[in-house]
């Protein structure tokens, strides 16, 4: 994903619940959205196509039902720029759970998370530590690819939210690892910068929350910040040691 704008952007969503903008407020998400905008030419802030679906999954206790209702989404504009949704994949019963920001261009024309050179990176940081897509499931912020590889605008994450909501409350994770700026800042508060807080572990309603690099920002930086990377892979490796054998 082409990510020069992403890595330090803000988000104002405090947890998977806290997501409304307070009426009245004009924008929650100034940077993010002149940026966004600047970068691609597409409108601030665009009209949901569909209300948002909080509770519509509430339901379906099924991963596979789930991306069969899921797929054919278009709950947001990202949908009509994109070939499909890319729901995620890996073991659904694997206890780890990571997360990165929106497909790109190899993720959008196959249908699959993380398999562009990011995910090449994250597939190498995951054998490194003895693990493999098989033993953990990869998701994203937004399902659908932004155009341009832009930073999901505030209101296409608040219509994609209750999917990875859902995959979550089925999955159970244990562990979930945030892949960058945007999955940390959705999922634990909007005030983490990756730069200060990559390393640190947050616990969220008995869920361990690892907030680490996301892959693309480690290949354009990889002098400073590989080394870092593979370091909370270690970290990851040993909490998840740990909660294996009950310690
Ligand atoms: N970057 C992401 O954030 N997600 C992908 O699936 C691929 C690249």
């Amino acid at each position: 994903m082409s990510d020069s704008i992403k890595i330090e952007q803000r988000s104002l969503f405090d947890s998977l619940d806290g997501l409304r903008v307070p009426k009245g407020q004009a924008s929650l998400f100034p940077i993010v959205e002149e940026q966004a905008a600047d970068k691609a030419a597409s409108p601030a802030g665009p009209p949901l196509l569909e209300p948002s679906r909080e509770n519509e999954w509430a339901g379906i206790d099924d991963l596979d039902e789930l991306k069969r209702r899921i797929l054919p989404c278009r709950a947001c504009v990202l949908r009509s720029g994109a070939k499909g949704v890319v729901f995620g994949e890996g073991n659904p019963r694997a206890g780890i759970m990571f997360i990165g920001e929106g497909p790109g261009q190899t993720e959008d024309e196959t249908g699959r998370p993380f398999v562009g050179r990011a995910g090449q990176l994250l597939d190498r940081a995951l054998r490194f530590i003895g693990f493999s897509r098989e033993d953990v499931f990869i998701a994203n912020i937004v399902k659908c690819r932004p155009p341009n590889n832009r930073l999901p605008l505030p209101p296409e994450v608040e219509a994609c939210l209750p999917h990875l909501k859902a995959q979550m409350r089925i999955i159970k994770p244990r562990v979930v690892v945030l892949l960058g700026a945007l999955s940390s800042q959705t999922l634990i508060n909007p005030a983490i910068r990756v730069t200060k807080d990559r390393g640190k572990w947050f616990t969220r309603e008995g869920v361990e929350y690892l907030v680490t690099y996301h892959p693309a920002a480690v290949l354009r930086d990889e002098a400073n910040k590989m080394k870092d990377f593979i370091g909370d892979m270690r970290s990851l490796r040993e909490k998840w040691d740990k909660i294996q054998s009950g310690r």
